[in-house]
């Protein structure tokens, strides 16, 4: 740690987009202080990293209380994939409410900015397509997805009542789905679930028809524009995704093409009040960032191929 450098804390910085986010506000002279409880994340994300001087890694749970001295936060601690948000939802509640809640409050104590990774699941199984940042969203508070998308809906309210109350400098980011290397294994999210089981030529599950679309996000691009966003003016919230949509059965298709795979397609039923569509809008990006994703889902998909395939476990 050096006096002079901005010291970031990333929570959840031990997952997913957070090793990613780590890893660039490190190659870019930050200071970085990665916050996990290991709940989804893993220190293998992160190894390459701790040996780093401008790297601190601190095992802590946000739903307690800490004091540090930083500048800036990116909130990404939560359960993201609904394999791991349903196991404790309580705790996937608990962490999206209260663990806002103390991040915010050390925000309001440093008077320092704080991003919060919200997502496109705030629109719920939308009746508008695709969403815009004004959709107000069609999500069911009782059902069992209801513990993160209500959470984050929440978390969002807080983030707006610290901007109202305290002038706290606040960035919402509604994140779409997003992919690439160090996407858990078995957490269920479809594009690793597809190139895994196409890998193992295992059948490739689809729920439903595979009728329903997505829009798929390159983790570099999503990362990108965290950044962009922390070093605005803007508050949003803001949609950050690939508005390209594809049905999960062409996924399953390209998927099955780039791996050389002769897996076979099964049919599963269609989980509870899983979206028929999701697509973002990203004007806003665009318009007031300059931001708009720039890795086609190809290209995206043979870097993800190519991280999976030297996994141990799965081939
Ligand atoms: N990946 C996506 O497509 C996507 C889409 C929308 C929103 N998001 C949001 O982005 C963030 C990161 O998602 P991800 O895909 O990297 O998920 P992930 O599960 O890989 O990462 C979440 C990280 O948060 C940590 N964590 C969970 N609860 C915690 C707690 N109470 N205290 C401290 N650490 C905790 C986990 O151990 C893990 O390292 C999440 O907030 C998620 O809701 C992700």
């Amino acid at each position: 740690m050096c006096a002079d450098r901005v010291k970031i804390l990333v929570t959840g910085g031990a997952g997913f987009l957070g090793s990613h986010l780590c890893e660039k506000l490190v190659q870019l002279g930050y200071d970085v202080i990665c916050l996990d409880n290991f709940y989804t994340g893993s220190r293998d994300n992160i190894a390459h990293l701790e040996p780093l001087e401008n790297f601190t890694l601190i095992e802590h749970d946000i739903c307690e209380p800490i004091e540090l001295n930083v500048k800036r936060i990116y909130n990404l601690a939560c359960p993201a994939s609904p394999n791991q948000y349903q196991k404790d939802p309580i705790f996937t509640t608990r962490t999206c409410v209260v663990g806002s809640l103390n991040m915010l409050e050390l925000a309001r104590k440093n008077n320092a900015s704080i991003l919060q990774a919200s997502t496109s699941e705030v629109y719920g199984d939308p009746t508008v397509h695709p969403q815009p940042e004004t959709y107000r969203g069609h999500v069911n508070s009782i059902g069992p997805r209801g513990c993160y998308d209500e959470g984050k809906r929440c978390a969002e309210t807080l983030f707006f009542d610290y901007r109202r109350m305290y002038g706290i400098d606040i960035k919402v980011a509604r994140i779409f789905n997003t992919y690439g290397p160090r996407m858990q294994e078995d957490d269920g999210r479809v594009v690793s679930n597809f190139i895994i089981q196409s890998l193992r030529e295992e059948p490739i599950t689809v729920y439903g028809q595979g009728q329903q679309t997505r829009s798929f996000c390159y983790v570099d691009d999503l990362i990108d524009g965290l950044i962009l966003f922390m070093g605005s003016n803007e508050t949003g919230p803001i949609n950050f995704g690939n508005p390209e949509e594809f049905t999960i059965h062409e996924l399953a298709e390209i998927i099955l093409r780039k791996t050389k795979s002769q897996a076979e397609i099964e049919y599963a039923l269609l989980p509870i009040d899983d979206p028929k569509m999701r697509c973002p809008i990203i004007t806003q990006a665009t318009q007031k960032l300059n931001w708009k994703p720039q890795i086609p889902l190809e290209e995206g998909l043979e870097k993800t191929i190519a991280y999976f395939s030297q996994v141990k476990e799965i081939v």
